[in-house]
């Protein structure tokens, strides 16, 4: 019989030197260097990639290594390993949380079946500065957005149980607040309140832990001057004590060294000393020893706490189930897509697609008959996989234009440049404006390449590159109706053409199938439902701009104007408060050009909501799990079958604290036949109507006083008074 060796038994018997060695996950070593590190006794390594060589990396480990400890084996899937699906941000716009639980389970099965057995994936940073490039690796603007998604990838990616051959432990990250890099240039410095680090940057993480998530990553950033790499009130008081993280934190690549260039630590071992104290578990790099021989005093390292690293580590092997089997079975082990993964990747890359305009409903295409002209650099590109996808991902099958030419067998498709991606080529733009004369439709495929957004790749305009945007005013002035897919991994600036453009369709990047499920949304074999999960800036100078901002004491009615003229404080009073001293800017107009949960569809709606009960409860009651719930009848008033998604807001009107003007407290996203209507429940309870004081030791309050909920779809909202009353005594 085999005896099962418990993690407390190992620890008893490992040396300071094999205990630091677990805690850490080793950077880029070449195949005879990572077996050396295995026999040391290494904790984890990135990928080899491949199933055989992990098991041989894995038999090296359990059968030369002292211990026999198995080794985690680490890589980012982030939205797929081999079959890749829509980026996370494509994935926040479906409003479907199903989307990122498929897209986690295919990336589980598919990784661990090759010998990866931890992701470090979901990223659940609060996006809300369109030039950070790593909003594409997120689920946008909205704190619940991303709790909601978040918990979906983790559940997905961890399944009920780790020691499954389908689940992969996951990790939340980045802990906590790399998302407010200031000017949105990655890696920069943030400043975050005590309010909105509650509130908005550490919430979805809150609820990472409460969904059980294996680990969790440590931000870049420093909150309050202190890197979170060594920020004990973080990494311990909050995130292990006040919350029960139970699983490990890891560092970010190099972050732990990265403390000294932060000027907080003296040199490498003195970072890693701060890090580890901090309740860091786990470093990511390889940096805490040389040639076997640790670099950090073993003194100066409260043995407790390196006891604690140690043992979180073991026992997320034993979750996993390394201990009993640490191989995988090499004949079994996923390489590509097949058929199921391909159609999964398909349907749920439509399902993310934005429709932004349709002005006399230019889509769907005509199903026969037609010239269709496709131009664009994204005409014929395959360049849908986004960010964060590996050399050994699915590349996409499909271009744009030879997908709509399979699915338009009747029309005559043809396909021009138009412009690349980055140069500048008068010619090409004029080929295509004359073809475009030509044609009965255009479809104008632009947008940024995967590695404009993603890490290191901030932006500081915000504009379509090269001369995109001049290809879509000569398109525009030929006269000929014409819609613009944009692919694109960030909120971009459309405001230099978007009026001259009837419509527009946002496909972000979405992976795999995306050639054809931006043809099935073009020809109308399914009609697009998302709504967006970032605003859609009028201009850079406007951002960070979000729709849950905090309520300002000079809310704007309406947008500025360069030809004002100043009112003079002299006749009018210094308390003018007219428009004019409004939190406004004088060039543009109010809000942003598309908000939060706005989307189109090729069909109509109508939303009629009401209270299922009387809108007055106490504290006591909410307490106590009283829910106050709606009723939303969504009718379909179009011709076409369609998905709506319905949104709760609430609006805390009197709080001791500014709370955001709106916050989004639920949603569904819901399918309607044409002429039909169905019914959608939503409701919110405690959890939904306080907030995390500026006091720790408060912590979380509801506070008596009037609501707003709003029910709408982005486009119209009907709104409903609430009133939580003190408890009685
Ligand atoms: C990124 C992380 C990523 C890690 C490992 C870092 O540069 O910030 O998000 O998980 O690399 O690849």
């Amino acid at each position: 019989m085999k005896v099962r060796v418990q993690p407390e038994q190992i620890l008893a018997s490992m040396t300071y030197a094999e205990k630091l060695a677990q805690l850490q996950i080793v950077w880029r070593p070449d195949s005879a260097e990572a077996g050396d590190l295995a026999r040391r006794g290494a904790g984890a390594l990135f990928w080899p990639p491949s199933a055989k060589a992990t098991n041989d990396l894995q038999r090296i480990a359990v059968e030369e290594s002292r211990h026999g400890i198995p080794l985690l084996i680490g890589l980012d899937v982030v939205h797929g390993q081999f079959t890749i699906f829509p980026t996370p941000l494509a994935q926040a716009a479906s409003f479907d949380p199903e989307v990122a639980a498929a897209d986690a389970r295919l990336s589980a099965k598919e990784a661990r079946s090759s010998g990866v057995n931890w992701t470090f994936s979901p990223m659940i940073d609060v996006s809300r500065d369109p030039r950070w490039g790593r909003v594409v690796e997120g689920f946008g603007e909205d704190p619940f957005l991303n709790a909601v998604f978040g918990e979906a990838k983790i559940r997905g990616y961890q399944g009920n149980d780790l020691s499954s051959d389908t689940s992969i432990a996951a990790c939340a990250k980045h802990f906590v607040g790399y998302s407010a890099a200031e000017g949105g240039r990655d890696y920069n410095t943030t400043d975050i309140s005590v309010q909105r680090l509650h509130n908005v940057y550490l919430e979805p993480f809150r609820v990472a832990v409460a969904a059980g998530v294996a680990s969790v990553m440590a931000s870049f950033n420093a909150v309050s001057g202190v890197p979170m790499h060594a920020n004990r009130e973080m990494l311990t008081d909050v995130l292990k004590n006040q919350w029960g993280h139970g699983g490990i934190v890891v560092a970010d690549a190099g972050g732990v060294g990265e403390l000294v260039d932060h000027g907080v630590a003296a040199d490498a071992a003195d970072a890693g000393r701060m890090a580890l104290s901090a309740g860091l578990d786990v470093e990511m790099g390889g940096s805490l020893l040389i040639d076997g021989e640790p670099i950090i005093r073993e003194d100066l390292l409260e043995s407790a706490r390196l006891d604690d690293a140690v043992l979180r580590v073991l026992r997320l092997k034993q979750a996993l189930g390394l201990f009993d089997n640490p191989y995988v079975d090499e004949l079994a082990a996923a390489t590509g897509p097949d058929e199921a993964s391909l159609e999964a990747v398909r349907a749920t890359a439509a399902r993310c697609t934005v429709l932004l305009k349709n002005d006399s409903d230019v889509l769907p295409l005509k199903p026969r008959g037609q010239r269709v002209l496709v131009v664009g650099p994204y005409a014929e590109s395959k360049d849908h996989l986004g960010a964060w996808v590996q050399y050994f991902a699915s590349p996409t099958t499909t271009s744009i234009a030879e997908s709509l030419a399979a699915a338009l067998p009747e029309s005559v498709v043809t396909t021009l440049p138009g412009a690349t991606f980055f140069d500048s080529d008068p010619g090409l733009q004029a080929e295509a404006a004359a073809a475009a004369a030509e044609a009965d439709l255009v479809i104008v495929a632009v947008g940024e390449p995967s590695d404009l957004s993603g890490e290191a790749s901030s932006r500081s305009s915000l504009n379509l590159p090269g001369d995109q945007e001049q290809l879509i005013g000569a398109i525009a002035g030929s006269g000929t109706p014409f819609a613009v897919v944009l692919m694109t991994g960030r909120p971009l600036v459309v405001s230099e053409w978007i009026d001259r453009c009837p419509a527009l369709l946002v496909a972000w990047h979405l992976g795999t199938e995306a050639g054809k499920a931006i043809s099935d949304v073009l020809t109308g074999a399914v009609n697009p439902g998302g709504k967006l999960p970032m605003s859609f800036p009028r201009s850079v100078g406007q951002v960070p701009i979000y729709y849950n901002h905090e309520s300002t004491g000079r809310p704007a009615r309406t947008g500025g104007s360069l030809a004002h003229k100043r009112p003079d404080v002299g006749l009018t009073g210094p308390n003018n408060t007219d428009d004019y001293f409004k939190s406004k800017y004088l060039d543009l107009e109010m809000g942003p050009q598309f908000s939060f949960g706005y989307g189109l569809s090729y069909t109509s709606f109508e939303l009629e909501s009401s209270a299922d009960q009387t809108l007055s409860v106490t504290l006591d009651e909410l307490g106590a799990g009283t829910r106050l719930s709606f009723t939303t009848v969504v009718r379909n008033t179009g011709t076409r079958d369609g998905d709506e998604v319905v949104q709760l807001c609430i609006s805390d009107l009197v709080a001791s604290v500014t709370r955001p003007v709106r916050q989004l407290r639920g949603f569904t996203r819901v399918f309607v036949p044409a002429g039909e209507e169905r019914r959608v429940s939503l409701s919110v309870g405690f959890d939904d109507l306080g907030f995390w004081t500026n006091d720790h030791r408060a912590g979380y309050v509801v506070e008596p006083g009037d609501f707003r909920v709003e029910i709408g779809n982005g486009l119209t909202s009907q709104y409903f008074s609430l009133t939580v009353t003190p408890s009685s005594p």
